[in-house]
Formats: C-alpha cells, sequence, structure tokens
C-alpha cells in the first residue's frame, strides 16, 4: 500500500506538486461537477469548445476556461485541438457514489474548519468546529441536526453512505444470532436499529445517544412502523459515571468508537461490557485503515482522520484493527470472532467477556 519507492524524481516532483495545489484542485473539481461540465461532456459524448460548454452552461468563457484547464491539470479532461472531452478521472468525480458523498462532505462540513488543523492539534480541540460553526461546544455530535443545511445534509450523506452499504450485509448475519435485547450505542438516526427491528420482530432495540438524534430515530422508526422495538435514552457517553441499561443480549456499536479517543473507547467498551447479561456479547463494526482490500479504502480513511481533530472533537481518528485489539483487551473483553469485508471495507468484532 501507498509504495512509492520506484518513482522518479520528476514524478515525485510532480505528486508533490498535486499536494501543494490540492485545495485549488479540488475547488475546480467541484464546480466541473456542480456547474454542470462534466454533465455535459458524458451526455454529447463528444469533444466541445470552450465557446460551446460556456453556451450550454451558461458560465462566461473565462469560467470555462479556469474551470477546464485546471480540469485538464488533474486528468479529468483532455484537451485536443481546443476541444475538451471526459476521461475516466472525470467520469468518477461525476457518477461515482463514493466520491461525490467525499467531495461533498469535504467541502460542506470540513473545507473551511480544516484551516484550523494547526490549533486543534495543539490543543486537543476542534478548533475548526467552534470558529466556522460558531460554536463552543466541545464535539460536533449535539450539533449534528443543528448544522447548516448543506453541512447537516453532506454530514449524514457521508455517514450513512458507508454505514448502509455495510448493514445490509450484516443483517445477514445478526439475524441469525436471536437476541432479544439490544443496545444501539451512538445509534444516531435509527438506520441500524430500524433495520434489525424490521429484520427480527422479537428484537428490541435501545438506542443510546443525544436527545435530538433519539427524536430523529423515533420519527424514523415510526415510519418504518417499528415504533414499538425502538426506544431511547438520552446520554451524554463521554460521562463514564452513566452506565448503560444492563442485562442486555447484545451492545451495538456501529461506527461510533472511532468518534473517541483511546481512554473513552477502552471507558465505552467496559461499559458495554458491564451491560451483558451472562451470555451477552458486544458486537463492533469498524472500518479499519489495516483491513481494507485496496488502497482506495485506507486512502480515504486515513484522510478522514484529520476531520475529527478539527471538526469533531480534537482528539479521535480512523484506526487499525491493530490498535482496537489492544483496546479490547484492556476494557477486558475478548475477541470471539471477526470477520471482514463488509460493505466498502468495515470489520465486524464480536467480543465477548474475558
Ligand atoms: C458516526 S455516528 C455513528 C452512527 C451510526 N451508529 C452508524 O453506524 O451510522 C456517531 C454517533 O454517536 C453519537 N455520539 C457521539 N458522541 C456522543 C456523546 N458524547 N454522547 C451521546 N452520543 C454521542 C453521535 O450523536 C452520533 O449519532
Amino acid at each position: 500500500m501507498f509504495d512509492t519507492s520506484k518513482m522518479n524524481a520528476a514524478d515525485s516532483l510532480l505528486e508533490a506538486q498535486k499536494i501543494a495545489f490540492g485545495p485549488i484542485i479540488f475547488q475546480c473539481a467541484r464546480l466541473l461537477r456542480d456547474w454542470g461540465i462534466f454533465e455535459l461532456l458524458q451526455t454529447t459524448k463528444e469533444a466541445l469548445s470552450v465557446s460551446t460548454i460556456a453556451r450550454e452552461c451558461n458560465l462566461s468563457e473565462y469560467t470555462v476556461k479556469i474551470l477546464c484547464e485546471s480540469g485538464y491539470s488533474m486528468g479529468a479532461l483532455t484537451f485536443t485541438n481546443e476541444k475538451y472531452s471526459l476521461t475516466k478521472i472525470g467520469y468518477f468525480l461525476q457518477n461515482d457514489e463514493m466520491t461525490r458523498a467525499n467531495m461533498n462532505y469535504n467541502h460542506d462540513v470540513n473545507y473551511l474548519g480544516l484551516f484550523y488543523l494547526d490549533e486543534s492539534l495543539q490543543n486537543e480541540k476542534p478548533i475548526g468546529l467552534q470558529k466556522i460553526f460558531d460554536t463552543d461546544e466541545p464535539t460536533i455530535y449535539p450539533l449534528l441536526t443543528k448544522l447548516p443545511s448543506k453541512a447537516k445534509k453532506s454530514w449524514f450523506g457521508f455517514d450513512h453512505f458507508y454505514s448502509d452499504a455495510a448493514f445490509t450485509s450484516l443483517l445477514d448475519i445478526m439475524k441469525k444470532e436471536k437476541i432479544k435485547t439490544m443496545l444501539d450505542v451512538g445509534g444516531n438516526t435509527g438506520k441500524w436499529s430500524i433495520a434489525i427491528a424490521s429484520a427480527s420482530p422479537n428484537t428490541t432495540i435501545t438506542i443510546l445517544d443525544h436527545q435530538a438524534q433519539i427524536d430523529e430515530a423515533f420519527k424514523c422508526a415510526e415510519a418504518a412502523n417499528v415504533k414499538g422495538q425502538v426506544y431511547g435514552q438520552a446520554i451524554d457517553l463521554l460521562d463514564h459515571t452513566q452506565v448503560f441499561p444492563s442485562n442486555v443480549d447484545a451492545v451495538w456499536m456501529s461506527q461510533f468508537l472511532d468518534c473517541f479517543g483511546e481512554n473513552d473507547i477502552i471507558n465505552l467498551l467496559r461499559r458495554a461490557k458491564n451491560a451483558l447479561n451472562q451470555d451477552g456479547k458486544v458486537y463492533i463494526v469498524e472500518p479499519f485503515w489495516d483491513r481494507q482490500s485496496h488502497e482506495i479504502g485506507a486512502y480515504c480513511l486515513i484522510n478522514t482522520s484529520p476531520y475529527f481533530t478539527a471538526l469533531a472533537n480534537g482528539k479521535s481518528k480512523m484506526y487499525r484493527a491493530s490498535e482496537f485489539e489492544v483496546f479490547i483487551q484492556q476494557a477486558g473483553l475478548k475477541i470471539d470472532k471477526q470477520i471482514d469485508g463488509f460493505g466498502f471495507g468495515h470489520t465486524l468484532m464480536i467480543c465477548k467477556s474475558a
């Protein structure tokens, strides 16, 4: 993964410029997509001149030149005989759902706040969140449903894009576990709780999260006709003196523990363990960057970590599975089984009391 050892000096210097100009390339690619230039070139399936693109997209020729020349340099467009056409990179920027979710999230949630990455790292606080979204909150989570509408849509779009894909295949396994009582810790707007409630009519689930997320989850549960199976308890999960409801068959933690620093993860796992009945299990679902089958997955995950620093809470990150193995052990749990490859590269770790 990420082996650059065979690159020559000129190629390496070019790659260094791609990093140096990264923010500019990003914004031009976004506008090529959002202002319809990629779409036009895809639909017409032929190379088009600046004047044609300008006329069809209702843009000035100056705008088209700025964006298309950058598009050419980033490899999203070809430029031959004064005409532009779409490449495979341009095709993916326009059509690939993952690229779209990543780009929207990076623009609407992260872009301005990342300017404060240095201060955020130095203070272990999300200074980007506080400056850009004008708040004193120590984390993004109580604010999620109150973010400006584009940021809210892109945050949930990003989160759900990855977890939804994993949930479909996780359901097949979890249905067979015959769970009666489950805690969905950090259950957010109830996507998982509703999915498992619909698939297993004998399962009741209690979501532990901020009140605003639980309110949203209740609305969704009602719409999905599983209101009687989905409960909620508002809780500050960072207050480790607050015990979880106990004697449950399962504690579910999906795409959740990465929202916390190492000590908090260990404490949350301990509280999860203490909530279990005698045969109960903790189910951890995480996209670990050392368990990805392709470097695309690892690249996206590693570069999601600075969001956690500058925007989310100043202390968490996307982890490696090997780091989690240590946290699990320190919390007094042991891994009973682990399965990789759900959705876009999530791992399920099933843990029991040690
Ligand atoms: C990344 S989302 C996980 C969503 C969901 N489990 C999934 O798989 O898509 C993390 C969730 O944890 C909740 N959360 C984070 N910190 C929290 C805290 N201190 N107290 C309560 N809930 C918290 C957030 O509100 C959010 O709903």
